[in-house]
């Protein structure tokens, strides 16, 4: 499939007011991926110092180096295939959303690029990689004044914490409102991110480009 049939191919899911089968595998991926991370770095950073925390820790880039990969990645598709148009993005609640959903992107390069500070300042021989395969590198802090290591360790620590907070309350406001549009809007937000309506509908690849317009709302 080239470029072209791809965006053909995520329109006709877009027509029918539905993410593509790869837009929401990164979501849910991602979303899992994002949460997990939240758990356990909340649990080392209760853990007492020692070997364990450490290889926790290690654990911890992995994953999130991970997360920064699949950002990119989906951060290219969809400024390439675009979204379904589910909410007035005029209104206050359209807003609201677009505003959450950039700030989950910036968490997604924020939090590693600040934990990648940190790490690269904290003498340690534990490789970085992403996702425990591929090599990924220090920051050459070591180079610099233990002065100028301690500042950088704090700001970036600083700003790691506060983006975990700020990331952490997001969540039940982002998935409470889509949970909101379902149970109350009765609209297809929701199931636009589950896509249970499956690829046979009109408006997939082949289909008259007039063919699968938006479905009418859910029955009350
Ligand atoms: C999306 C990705 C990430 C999430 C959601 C995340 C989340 C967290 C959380 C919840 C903590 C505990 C904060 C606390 O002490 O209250 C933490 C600490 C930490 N994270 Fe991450 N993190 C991510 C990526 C990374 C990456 C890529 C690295 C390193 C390459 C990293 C390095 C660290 C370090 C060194 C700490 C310890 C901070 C301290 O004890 O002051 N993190 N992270
Ligand atoms: C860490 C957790 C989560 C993150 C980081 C996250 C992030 C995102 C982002 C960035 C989008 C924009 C679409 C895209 O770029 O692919 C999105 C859309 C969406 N998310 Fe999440 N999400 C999370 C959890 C959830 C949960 C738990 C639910 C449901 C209960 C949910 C439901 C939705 C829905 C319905 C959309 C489509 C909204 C629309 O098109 O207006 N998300 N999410």
């Amino acid at each position: 499939m080239n470029l072209v049939q791809a965006i053909e191919w995520a329109e006709g899911h877009h027509r029918r007011g539905m993410y593509t089968p790869i837009g929401v595998a990164f979501h849910w991926v991602m979303a899992a991926l994002v949460i997990f991370q939240l758990g356990h770095g909340w649990y080392l950073s209760w853990q007492p110092v020692g070997g364990d925390k450490y290889l926790g820790y290690q654990t911890h880039t992995e994953i999130g180096l991970t997360i920064m990969v699949l950002g990119t990645l989906r951060f290219l598709w969809r400024s390439q295939i675009g979204t379904p148009d589910n909410v007035d993005e005029d209104s206050f609640a359209g807003r609201a959303s677009h505003a959450l959903q950039v700030w989950f992107y910036f968490s997604f390069f924020a939090l590693p690029i600040s934990g990648w500070v940190m790490w690269s300042t904290l003498p340690s021989d534990l490789p970085l990689s992403i996702a425990g395969v591929i090599p990924f590198p220090r920051l050459p802090f070591d180079q610099l004044s233990e002065a100028l290591q301690f500042t950088l360790m704090q700001g970036a620590a600083r700003a790691h914490v506060w983006i975990v907070w700020i990331t952490a309350l997001s969540i039940p406001g982002h998935a409470g409102a889509a949970v909101l549009h379902y149970l109350v809007k009765r609209d297809r937000v929701l199931q636009s991110m589950l896509d249970l309506n499956g690829p046979d509908e009109p408006g997939v690849v082949g289909a008259a480009t007039d063919a699968g317009s938006r479905p009418p709302p859910l029955p009350r």
